[in-house]
Formats: C-alpha cells, structure tokens, sequence
C-alpha cells in the first residue's frame, strides 16, 4: 500500500538540535509538572456526541513542547479529533485514527482553515490503530500523543459519583457510553487483553517515530465496584513492553473543571477524589 502523502519535516528556522520552537521562558513555563487546561468553545462538552474528549489546549501544549512547525504528529485514537485541531493551530501536520467512520467525520468537520489555503495537512483515517505502520514512513512521526479508550469502562452504566446531589441526573445516570460493538474497539476489552493490544499497537508505532520522538499518553485510574483500577500502570507496561522508554509524568490539575464534585467515601471509606487529576505519561523511543 502507498504510504500517505503527508509532510513530516520541519519548516521553521530554529536550530537543528532544538526540541521545540519556544524561548527558554516559555519552555520554562511548559516543563511544570501539574498543568491546567482550559476547555474553549470550541471544545465539544457534549458526551452523546462523542464520550470521553480532551481539551484542545491539551494536545496544543504538548504539541507547542515536543515539534517543531511542519512537523508530523500522530493521535493513534482520535476520538472527535481534538488532537488535529491543535495541530492545525500550530502549523503543524498531523493524522489520527479511529475505528468509527463517525468520529472520523466529526474529527474532519471541527477542521476549520481551508484545505487550498492551509501549508500543514491533519487527516483522520477510518482504521484500527493496530493498522497504522501500513500508512505512515519509518522515522516520520515527531509527537504520538493520545488519550486511550479506557478498558470495559464505557460498558459500564454511569453512576456520577462525582456529582453531586440532584445534579447526579444529569440525563447520562445509568446509561452506558461505549464506542461501538466492534471487538477492535479497546473500550470493550478486559484489563489484560486491553494492555496486550495496547502493546501491539505502540510496537507497530515505534519505527515510525524519529529517534527520541516523544510519545504522550493521557489516563486516569478507575474506581470500579470500590477497586481501584491502575490503568495508568497498564500503560506504562504496554508502551514499555512495546520499547519506548517511559521518562516523565505531568498531572492534569482538572479541579477548575470539577467545582460541583460529590463527596466521595466520607466518612468511612477513604477514597481520592480521583476526578480532580489525570496522568499525562511521557515516553520517547530511545535510540537504537
Ligand atoms: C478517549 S477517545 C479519544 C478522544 C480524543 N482524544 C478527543 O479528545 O477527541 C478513544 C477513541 O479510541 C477509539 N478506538 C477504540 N479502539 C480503537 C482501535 N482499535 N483503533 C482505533 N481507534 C480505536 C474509540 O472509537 C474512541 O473514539
């Protein structure tokens, strides 16, 4: 298969051996572990139209730390395509994929600069991620960054723990949120088959990425039938498996997000509110 027409090299004037385009203070800034986001209008808040979305300044920060302007960035499931939006911003090129034609509509449609007119290009592929090494060049990708499907989590009925009171029904009590029925679709698998595909994925990604490109994957952990799930550690594993090198973690700081929360446990079950945070793990693929 044609590998896609897709440019990857970069286009700004910084030096070879810079990571990124910033000055020292905006780097400075950027490396701060515990990070807030902010979601704008144009972030889809609504969770029938697609379950589980990042904000668009999250993508766009990681993008802004780790490539440089005509660079290729990768979203392995981009979901309603936050991440290609980021890229779009920055000049930057970018391809996500997803196993629903849907949300790779949707992810195109948020796509606003026009296509005659834009220097960069962002594409979302309708394709299991397990398919990607078939569409991009070895040594190409400069960021992969992601938020994953989550295992058998969206197969669940909601409960909105974290909500407090009469707001708890909030029209999506009990109802269950999952992808698809496709049995590609990681949502629906259990934690071990979950971390073996996750492997397999990031193993076909690994030559795709330049040397000491980085790979960024945003998780929580999940509180299930009061068992606390370490997905974060799932990954960790998976990715190392696969043969990126883990080398830092960032928090997301989501308590501006999370101002009406219930009250978790009290008084007798000690439970984090676990949805005031969510890990941002940071690999790169090591040099051979
Ligand atoms: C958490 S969402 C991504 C959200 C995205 N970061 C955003 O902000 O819009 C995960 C996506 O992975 C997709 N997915 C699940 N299994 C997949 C697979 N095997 N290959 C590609 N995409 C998959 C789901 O359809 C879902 O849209």
């Amino acid at each position: 298969m044609k590998k896609l027409n897709i440019g990857y090299t970069k286009t700004c004037s910084c030096e070879d051996n810079h990571i990124n385009c910033l000055s020292a203070k905006e780097w400075l800034k950027g490396m701060v572990t515990i990070q807030e986001f902010f979601y704008e209008k144009r972030d889809i808040r609504d969770k029938t139209i697609h379950p589980a979305m990042y904000p668009i300044a999250l993508p766009a920060h990681f993008i802004r730390l780790l490539t440089h302007e005509g660079e290729l960035v990768l979203d392995p499931f981009v979901g309603a395509g936050s991440t290609l939006v980021a890229a779009q911003d920055l000049g930057r090129n970018a391809v996500g994929f997803d196993l629903q034609q849907k949300y790779v509509d949707l992810s195109m449609s948020r796509l606003t600069q026009s296509r005659l007119t834009r220097k960069t290009k962002q594409i979302a592929i309708a394709d299991d991620a397990h398919n990607i090494s078939k569409y991009l060049e070895k040594n190409s990708v400069a960021l992969s960054i992601t938020s994953p499907p989550y295992p058998q989590f969206l197969t669940h009925k909601r409960k909105n723990k974290s909500i407090r009171g009469n707001l708890r029904d909030n029209g999506h009590l009990h109802t269950v949120q999952q992808y698809s029925d496709d049995p590609r679709d990681l949502g629906l698998m259990a934690h071990d088959e979950y971390a073996k595909s996750l492997t397999e994925i990031y193993r076909g990604i690994l030559p795709l990425m330049k040397p000491k490109a980085h790979c960024i994957v945003n998780v929580n952990d999940l509180w299930q039938d009061n068992k606390r799930y370490t997905t974060h550690a799932y990954v960790i594993n998976a990715l190392t498996k696969a043969g990126f090198e883990f080398r830092n973690t960032f928090i997301w700081d989501k308590r501006n997000l999370v101002n009406k929360v219930g009250i978790f446990g009290w008084p007798n079950n000690f439970i984090s509110l676990g949805t005031t945070m969510e890990y941002i793990l940071d690999f790169w693929r090591p040099v051979d």
